[in-house]
């Protein structure tokens, strides 16, 4: 297991992507767009073995990440870990008793899957895993 990206909210994503890239010098991809998350996202490499920064953009009011914004306000959002297999690694955790968003995993962005862990589970942090595609 490895840290593949940390997900920062951001409101507006323009000037995100130019804070990272011009502001920063990172490389930051063209953004794609995950209708079902009802989200656009960027992924920003941060020069860290492949760790990157993901920043999400809520494209309707009612989507979970304009929610978090308007609660708390942009930042970060959650952090993922990249494992082999998802569907497996959540079955360890079901043994474990860990809480789950995701029972199953689902399509995230770049063909990959994914599951969320429960941050009650987690010291209160949203915690995604992801499998590449
Ligand atoms: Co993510």
């Amino acid at each position: 297991m490895k840290l593949d990206h940390i997900g920062i909210a951001v409101s507006d994503l323009d000037a995100s992507c130019k804070f990272y890239r011009e502001s920063l010098g990172f490389t930051v991809s063209e953004p794609e767009e995950l209708p079902d998350r009802q989200l656009k996202i960027c992924m920003v490499d941060m020069n860290a073995g492949g760790a990157q920064v993901e920043l999400l953009w809520p494209t309707h009011p009612d989507s979970a990440v304009a929610k978090f914004i308007e609660k708390k306000g942009p930042g970060i959002h959650h952090l993922c870990y990249r494992v082999e297999d998802v569907a497996a690694k959540l079955a360890e955790l079901k043994a474990d008793g860990v809480r789950l968003i995701d029972s199953e995993p689902r399509p995230g962005a770049h063909n990959t899957l994914v599951a969320f862990i429960h941050p009650k589970s987690a010291g209160g942090v949203l915690t995604e895993i992801c499998q590449p595609g």
